[in-house]
C-alpha cells in the first residue's frame, strides 16, 4: 500500500485536480483507491458529487469524534473509488484538537486501526501548513508536489521541502518526496522550461544527501492546461468519465502509469489500444463507400448500433432502408 500526500501550501496549483484525476486513473488501471479530503473547502468531496454536510460521517468525525476510518468511507463512481469526505466543520478541527495529545497523528492511528485493503490512499491537502497537513504528512509514505511553473513557485517549494524535512525528523522518518508534477503546463513558454531546469538542478544537488527529496523525480507527464479539467468538477465527475479523450485525461493516465511504475516497473507501458472494429453507419449509401474505395472485410457484416439504426431509420423514413443489416 502507498499513502501519498498531494501537497503544496500555495493555493490553486492543482492539488485537488490531481487527487481527483490521478485517483480516477489509478482506479481505471484496476487499483483499489481511497481519496481523503483534508481541506475544509471540500473541493475533492464536491468534485465527486458528495454533499459536504455535517450529517454524513466525514473526516471531521474521524479526527474529532473518534469515528472509525471505514465508517467515513463513501463509495463513488459506481463503487470504483472510496472517498472520505470533508465538511465545513473541518475548519474548526485545528482549534478543537488543540489540547489533544498526539493530535498530529490522529489520522495515522485511525487508518492503521482500520481493516482496509486499499493499494493507494491519496490525501488532498489544504493550501496551508497547519494541523490537517501535518496529519497528512504523519501518515504518508510519500509526498507528490503539484506545481505550476511560475517564477515564485520555486521559492514556495523550498519552504515546503523544509517542512517535509522537519516532519521527517520529528514525526515520520520514512517520509520522502517522490515527485513533482507540473500542472497547467504550457510547453510554449520559455518560463516553463526555465522553471523545470531550475527545479532539476535543485533536486540534482540533493542527490546522495540524506534529504527527503534526494530521490524525487520531476514527472515526465506534465499536465497541460485543459479547460475540460476545470469543467468536470461541476458535473461531479473525473476527467476520465467527463471527457475521456481530452488532453487532461491523457495526461493524468500517463501520470498514473509513472506513479505505478515507481513500485511496479511493468506499469510504465501504456495499455495496448483496443482492437478496432469496423463500424459502418447504416445511413451511408453503399455506393458512396465503393466510390471512396472502402472495402468491407470478406464475410463480415458491418456492425450498426441500435442508436445508429434508429437515427438512420428516422432519417430515411420514406426511403427504402440500405441493404445493410445490423444488430
Ligand atoms: N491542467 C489544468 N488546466 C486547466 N485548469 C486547471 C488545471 N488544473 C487545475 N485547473 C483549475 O485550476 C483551479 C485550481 O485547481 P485546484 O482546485 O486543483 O487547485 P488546488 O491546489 O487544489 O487549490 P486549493 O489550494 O484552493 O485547494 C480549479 O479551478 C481547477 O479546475
Ligand atoms: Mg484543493
Amino acid at each position: 500500500m502507498r499513502i501519498i500526500a498531494l501537497m503544496n501550501q500555495k493555493g490553486g496549483v492543482g492539488k485537488t485536480t490531481t487527487t481527483v484525476n490521478l485517483g480516477a486513473a489509478l482506479a481505471e488501471a484496476g487499483k483499489r483507491v481511497c481519496l481523503i479530503d483534508l481541506d475544509p473547502q471540500a473541493h475533492l468531496t464536491i468534485n465527486y458529487g458528495v454533499e459536504p454536510n455535517p450529517d454524513i460521517c466525514s473526516l471531521y468525525d474521524v479526527l474529532v469524534n473518534e469515528r472509525s476510518f471505514l465508517e467515513a468511507v463513501h463509495k463513488v463512481m459506481d463503487g470504483s473509488i472510496a472517498l472520505v469526505p470533508s465538511s465545513i466543520d473541518l475548519a474548526a478541527a485545528e482549534v478543537e484538537l488543540v489540547s489533544v495529545l498526539g493530535r498530529e497523528k490522529l489520522l495515522k492511528e485511525r487508518i492503521e486501526a482500520a481493516q482496509h485493503d486499499f493499494e493507494y490512499i491519496l490525501l488532498d491537502c489544504p493550501p496551508s501548513l497547519g494541523l490537517l497537513t501535518l496529519n497528512a504528512l504523519a501518515v504518508a509514505d510519500e509526498v507528490i508536489i503539484p506545481m505550476q511553473p511560475h517564477f515564485f513557485a520555486l521559492q514556495g517549494v523550498a519552504k515546503l521541502l523544509e517542512t517535509v524535512q522537519l516532519v521527517g525528523k520529528r514525526i515520520n522518518p520514512k517520509l520522502r518526496v517522490s515527485g513533482i508534477v507540473l500542472t497547467m503546463f504550457d510547453s510554449q513558454t520559455k518560463l516553463s522550461s526555465e522553471v523545470v531546469a531550475e527545479l532539476k538542478s535543485f533536486i540534482d544537488a540533493a542527490q546522495g544527501k540524506p534529504l527527503p527529496w534526494a530521490k524525487a523525480v520531476i514527472f515526465k507527464s506534465k499536465i497541460r492546461r485543459n479547460i475540460k479539467l476545470a469543467e468536470s468538477p461541476s458535473f461531479g465527475q473525473s476527467i476520465l468519465t467527463y471527457e475521456p479523450t481530452s488532453n487532461g485525461a491523457t495526461d493524468y493516465r500517463a501520470l498514473a502509469r509513472e506513479v505505478m511504475a515507481m513500485s511496479e516497473p511493468a506499469a510504465e507501458q501504456p495499455a495496448p489500444p483496443a482492437p478496432v472494429e469496423l463500424r459502418v453507419n447504416s445511413a451511408i449509401d453503399p455506393s458512396k463507400l465503393a466510390a471512396a474505395n472502402v472495402e468491407l472485410p470478406p464475410g463480415k457484416l458491418p456492425v450498426v448500433s441500435c442508436q445508429e439504426r434508429k437515427e438512420a431509420d428516422l432519417k430515411h423514413k420514406h426511403t427504402p432502408s440500405p441493404s445493410f443489416t445490423g444488430n
